[in-house]
């Protein structure tokens, strides 16, 4: 569903890859731990340090890969993301092996490639969630997993949409769809993973120390994660 139903902002809307284009100078200062690496930290089901080669999906500025670095020591990391000026930046972090500017749902990397593909607050840009599902399916190994972060549609559905301010000082969204997770489980179990490990976040003590203004969201779930495993051949 196009957020614009759900849009309480009103902002502007500029696309995926002139929007991260831009918000790339500004990109780290705004996004908080607590959306995704707070997920992350608290999922049990994957062995982190057995992994040796894995892909983050829509990297961004490579925020994930270097938490990745940490938590995966022996592993090679490689990150695909479509808008250049952001993998500009995550190669600057040195975390990762290669970097390939290219669209989630069209890698064009090799099949079974990888032990753990990732992937965090990306999905509310795909219109479709099959894609990814089946992309990131193809390209893990049997028994791999797909650790998807995302903003919770929730968050979504309460009218704040993904966006920045310009250096005008103008506040703009970037294009956004809004996933049910419901339509994660479809999507995921039409490709052939199979769920392991689900979290929420809140907006809680942690988000208002940050986003005092976020006192009226205090509450609401804010990103969920997902732990996705791949059992079989992928279909
Ligand atoms: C909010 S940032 C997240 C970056 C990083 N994963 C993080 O957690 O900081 C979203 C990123 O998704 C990328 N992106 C959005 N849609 C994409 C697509 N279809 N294929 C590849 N990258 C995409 C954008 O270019 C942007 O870098």
């Amino acid at each position: 569903m196009d957020h614009a139903r759900y849009d309480k902002r009103r902002y502007p809307i500029v696309d995926v890859r002139e929007g991260y284009a831009e918000w790339s100078r500004t990109y780290e200062q705004t996004v908080h731990d607590e959306m995704d690496v707070r997920l992350l930290e608290r999922l049990r089901s994957v062995d982190w340090p057995r992994v040796r080669v894995a892909l983050d999906l829509a990297c961004g500025t490579g925020r994930i890969g270097a938490w990745l670095r940490r938590r995966c020591p022996e592993a090679l990391i490689d990150g695909v993301d479509m808008t250049p000026e952001m993998l500009a930046l995550a190669r600057r972090t040195g975390a990762y092996r290669a970097l390939h500017v290219a669209d989630v749902a069209a890698t064009g990397l090799p099949a079974a490639a990888y032990d753990l593909c990732t992937q965090a607050l990306a999905d509310e840009h795909l219109s479709e969630l099959d894609p990814l599902y089946r992309e990131a399916i193809r390209i893990t190994r049997p028994g791999g997993a797909f650790v998807i972060v995302g903003y919770h549609p929730h968050f979504l559905m309460a009218g704040v949409p993904t966006h920045f301010d310009r250096a005008s000082g103008e506040s703009v969204t970037i294009r956004s769809y809004v996933h049910l997770l419901s339509d994660h489980v479809k999507a995921a179990h039409g490709a052939g993973w199979s769920l392991d490990e689900m979290d929420e976040g809140l907006v809680d003590e942690a988000w208002l120390v940050k986003k005092p203004k976020w006192d009226v969201y205090a509450g609401l779930p804010v990103s969920f994660a997902m732990v996705w495993r791949r059992r079989e051949a992928a279909r």
